[in-house]
């Protein structure tokens, strides 16, 4: 695939392992990305999580909740919201419209069939949006059209893919040696026909201005709550933490360094 979009470096305000943290969990969508909660469901256990040796890989579906403060019209804005987050759906939105439009009466009221949604809408308008730009995706199940798959390789590298496109986060401690700073960098991809792959592919850029990168919303959001949360650990009244089943993927990543430095010590 081709780097499109961004091939980003920077310097943070937090130690290498806060960034690593900060893509291993989704709970913290409620108060860093509130505009997803119309379309991830956060109910306990439906995250699944997988390891593999010191790697690992976990998965929160695209479940629009379907409850009564969700209406069915809430349900399609929160997939319109959803480049923001996840920038390459944005070229599938016409399709998921035009399959939207068919279902609005003459007062264009929204009503699905039985078995209809807008997750089995959004995977349909990938599946045909992809297959028309020339990417053979007939051997990829539906929920590998719609859900992101977050794979973490020990210790640094982070990558969020899904149909077409994906996303690497690494991190790296920073060149001065202060354990309160590090160097990320991301790259997005993007699966494009043979023929366009040149004009699109991203330059590298080296960000030396704080604040100045224009990162899609839900980077920039990371990007801001980061240095946050470097300061919350760095309180001195911090004792120990408490995990939660969402943060499976967090402690499996502490354990296994704590490991290596415990090997390391002996
Ligand atoms: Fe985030």
């Amino acid at each position: 695939m081709t780097p499109v979009g961004m091939d980003v470096r920077e310097a943070l305000d937090c130690n290498w392992k806060v960034v690593i943290d900060a893509f291993s969990e989704g709970y913290h969508i409620i108060g860093v990305h509130p505009e997803l909660l119309s379309v991830i469901d956060l109910e306990a256990g439906n995250s699944r999580h997988g390891f593999f040796g010191d790697h690992g890989m976990a998965v929160s579906p695209f479940e629009v909740k379907r409850t009564a403060e969700c209406s069915l019209e809430e349900q399609v804005e929160g997939i319109r919201s959803l480049p923001g987050t996840f920038p390459t759906v944005a070229e599938v939105l016409p399709r998921f419209e035009e399959m939207v439009a068919v279902h609005r009466d003459a007062d264009g009221v929204l009503s699905f069939p039985e078995g209809m949604t807008v997750r089995t809408l959004l995977q349909q308008a990938t599946r045909e949006t992809l297959t028309a730009k020339g990417l053979d995706v007939s051997a990829l199940a539906d929920d590998q059209m719609s859900d992101n798959q977050g794979w973490f390789l020990f210790p640094n590298f982070f990558m969020t893919i899904r149909a077409g496109e994906a996303t690497t986060i690494m991190a790296y401690p920073h060149p001065d040696g202060d354990p309160n700073k590090c160097v990320w960098h991301v790259t997005a991809y993007m699966w494009l026909p043979e023929e366009v792959r040149a004009q699109y592919r991203a330059q590298p850029v080296e960000v030396t201005e704080p604040n100045s990168y224009p990162y899609f919303l839900a980077l920039q959001q990371d990007y801001e709550q980061m240095p946050r949360q470097q300061q919350g650990l760095r309180n001195k009244g911090l004792d120990h933490m408490s995990l939660i089943h969402e943060e499976l993927s967090i402690a499996r990543f502490h354990t296994v360094i704590d490991r290596y430095l415990a090997d390391k010590a002996a």
